[in-house]
């Protein structure tokens, strides 16, 4: 079993979307060593605001004696299934942390039964847990109850599920208005936040249909709308994409995250594909058997799995679709067009070529090193006869698939910011021992899993 970067499964087509919103890339989570990456080890801290949703510890343990000694020997380290075999009590949440920061669109992935929902279900409160903290914007959501545990829910968040079911016999305006009439609110404004998150959501042409009018994917913005109709800071999202097809589910994850560039939500979005995780995710989650195995960036769980699990999980994706060039480039190290060939080379170093740029830095030329051998061997110190113009440029957030086309000439390329100065040297190669060296992980993973 090889991993297959060309024909990845189910084919995340963009992956540009992530570059289109703003990265919150520190880790919040404390509690192991799979979760931290390399950013956060960079930051040691916290630099991307506030922690809105934080999990400390969590037990969700199913069965009529809970706390008795199915938590005694889950919490002494013994697995699900075991667990289960000897108390015939379910683990639903084996000591969960993490925390979702402000503005942050946190994925949480597993397959079927791994703990996802039960997870999702302990930040309104629908679950009582079994040991741990849940903290929901400083409150300790387990200590709520009744009207109080309602407000609170109203207040801080919307909620959008897999079969999210729509009133029949209300039109599309008053079921995007419905959470607002529970709220008391008057029927001229509801109706105006109603028309306002159909406008989000590309329906306000449909505001006097009938659900049953509308298709699959129309019902399910529908839903997200009325999440959104009373402005929650927070949207809870279990599977809510999950039954539709492929593309209209593409679409609806294009349309959150061009929703979540204008409204900066905080998102907790559970989804059982990686490739839906990692096209919208800011971070994911992977949990297993109830834990969590993984936290990190799209980019961390790709090149740095942290589990055989997780990299079972990422074999079949590309991970040229999420390398960025700044990942791999080299600092530019420019020559100076007065330079002697012999000063050029001792510039470029390790380089397999260097650019000459312009008084504002722009790069005009460049100089290979064959180039360079080729004219100090036919008695040349002059550098302009050997330097060429015919170079490739790229920019530092590029994906290296977008860069592979030109890679292949094997000449460094310009790496370039939005106003066309150098920033980078992009060596071909690197970029193919990149790849490399995350084959190579998981061919690791793979033998220590399977032999
Ligand atoms: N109400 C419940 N009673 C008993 N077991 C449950 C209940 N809800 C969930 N579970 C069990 O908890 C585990 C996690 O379930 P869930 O959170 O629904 O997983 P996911 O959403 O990842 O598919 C599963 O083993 C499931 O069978
Ligand atoms: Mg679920």
């Amino acid at each position: 079993m090889k991993p297959t970067p060309a024909a990845s499964a189910g084919g995340i087509d963009s992956f540009k979307n992530l570059s289109l919103r703003e990265r919150t890339d520190g880790t919040h989570y404390g509690g192991n060593a799979l979760t931290g990456g390399r950013d956060s080890m960079a930051q040691g801290g916290d630099e991307s605001g506030e922690d809105l949703v934080v999990l400390d510890g969590v037990y969700k343990i199913f069965g009529p004696q809970p706390r008795g000694r199915a938590f005694e020997l889950a919490s002494s380290g013994m697995g699900k299934d075991e667990v289960q075999a000897e108390t015939g009590h379910v683990i639903g949440l084996h000591n969960v942390s993490f925390s979702v920061s402000k503005g942050e669109i946190f994925v949480v992935m597993g397959l079927s039964g791994s703990g996802k929902s039960t997870a999702i279900r302990t930040v309104n409160k629908l679950h009582n847990i079994t040991a741990g903290t849940v903290m929901v914007d400083g409150v300790d959501v387990q200590t709520l109850q009744g009207s109080e545990l309602q407000a609170f829910r109203r207040r801080h968040m919307g909620m959008v599920f897999q079969h999210f079911a729509l009133f029949p016999h209300r039109n599309v305006i008053d079921n995007v208005g419905y959470g607002l009439k529970v709220q008391g609110v008057d029927k001229a404004a509801r109706n105006e936040a109603a028309m306002g998150a159909l406008a989000l959501v590309g329906l306000d042409a449909y505001s006097q249909n009938m659900p049953s009018e509308l298709s699959g994917g129309m019902q399910q913005r529908v839903g997200l709308a009325r999440a959104l109709a009373s402005d929650p800071e927070i949207l809870l999202m279990d599977e809510a994409f999950s039954a539709l097809d492929p593309l209209i589910r593409r679409q609806m994850q294009d349309e959150l995250l061009q929703i979540q560039s204008e409204l900066h939500k905080t998102i907790l979005f559970i989804t059982h594909d990686l490739n839906e995780a990692l096209r919208i995710g800011d971070r994911v989650c992977i949990m297993k058997d109830g834990a969590v195995v993984q936290i990190g960036t799209p980019e961390e769980i790709l090149t740095e799995p942290a589990t055989g699990y997780v990299a079972e999980f990422v074999q079949d994706v590309d991970q040229g679709r999420v390398i960025q060039v700044h990942e791999v480039m080299q600092p530019p190290a420019p020559v100076d067009d007065d330079a002697t060939i012999a000063e050029a080379l001792s510039v470029m170093g390790n380089r397999i070529g260097a650019f000459v740029l312009d008084p504002e830095g722009v790069p005009t030329h460049l100089l290979t090193v064959d180039d360079a051998a080729r004219a100090a061997s036919m008695g040349t110190t002059d550098l302009a006869p050997a330097l060429r113009t015919d170079f490739d440029r790229c920019g530092p957030n590029d994906r290296l698939n977008e860069v592979y086309a030109v890679a292949g000439r094997g000449l460094s390329i310009a790496v370039c910011d939005e106003a066309g100065l150098l920033v980078g040297n992009l060596d071909p190669r690197h970029i193919m021992e990149e790849m490399g060296r995350v084959e190579s992980l998981i061919d690791d993973f793979e033998r220590e899993v399977f032999l």
